[in-house]
């Protein structure tokens, strides 16, 4: 059997839409088996009743062995721990995919290198940011070149933590992308270039007071906060109490401040106290960066 633990990510940081994306320390964990016969998908020991063919880990998998010509009849498929919330702009369908790519090439014998594996991955997702990270760990910009996908790992300081802010509610990502214009003015499209670049640097340089701008954006989120109620408020409140930096993670719902590691027990106490007094059952969850990406293993 193969185990494969995938971590959460969280993408775009604010300015770089589809781009920049950060591994983190809550993972999801997947076993497989090849089994004859047909497919059966269980949570946590527990038989799945939906079709195994709409599964997105199944679908990822049999497409790369597939590609392979690797046969098979059946599988065994256990997400045994599943710690990632589902459509919260946490990376929980990178998670699915990066699990069933990286399994069927455990499967085949690991003959994918690293660089096929974030294709084949990116392709299926259709954007980069929360594949590469979910893949190779750490903080992460990707960019894509037809169908090459190239990247390059970005020093994040180890001073710094997260804190997510997760609702009861979904955002599904594929209508918070019918929210973005067309087209944009230059400059708007500036004002992002410049963020992007300086966050870059200024994480690398330790500027902690220039984080703030760095995280600002003009592409998506002014457009997707209308989505997620009380987005204005958490943000501003954040702000107040610490926060160095704060974004929407990925198209959300999911609202993720950047706080530093010293103020992080502080910082959760207020920031729960605020979240308590709203609706949705907004729950705060401190994160690390993980720095491994996918771990295949045989058990
Ligand atoms: N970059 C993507 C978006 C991440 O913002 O739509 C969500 O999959």
């Amino acid at each position: 059997m193969i185990r494969v633990r995938i971590p959460a990510t969280t993408a775009n940081m604010g300015p770089g839409f589809d781009t920049l994306g950060m591994a983190l320390n809550l993972y999801n964990e997947i076993e497989i088996e090849k089994k004859r016969g047909k497919t059966e998908i269980y949570n946590n020991g527990q038989k799945s009743k939906d079709d195994y063919k709409e599964n997105l880990i199944y679908t990822s998998l049999t497409k790369t062995l597939d590609m392979y010509n690797y046969e098979y009849n059946g599988f065994y498929i256990n997400v045994s721990r599943c710690d990632i919330p589902i459509s919260r702009g946490l990376g929980s369908s990178a998670a699915c995919i990066v699990g069933g790519v990286a399994a069927a090439n455990a499967l085949m014998g690991n003959i994918m290198s690293t660089d096929k594996t974030i294709q084949v991955a990116t392709e299926i997702e259709g954007h980069p940011d929360n594949i590469v990270p979910a893949i190779v760990g750490g903080m992460v910009i990707s960019l894509q070149e037809g169908e090459k996908i190239s990247y390059s790992k970005v020093q994040f300081p180890h001073k710094l933590k997260f804190a997510a802010m997760i609702p009861n509610f979904q955002v599904n990502t594929a209508i918070s992308r019918e929210m973005l214009p067309k087209s944009y003015l230059k400059e708007d499209c500036i004002f992002n270039i410049s963020r992007s670049a300086m966050l870059i640097s200024a994480l690398y340089n330790g500027e902690f007071d220039k984080l703030r701008t760095c995280f600002s954006d003009r592409i998506h989120q002014p457009y997707r906060k209308p989505l997620i109620k009380n987005a204005e408020i958490i943000l501003e409140k954040v702000k107040e109490i610490g926060a160095i930096g704060e974004f929407i993670s990925g198209s959300g719902s999911t609202l993720m401040a950047v706080i530093e590691a010293k103020n992080a027990e502080r910082f959760e106490k207020e920031a729960k106290s605020f979240l308590d007094s709203l609706e949705d059952e907004w729950k705060i969850i401190l994160l690390d960066p993980d720095m491994e990406g996918v771990k295949v293993s045989s058990c």
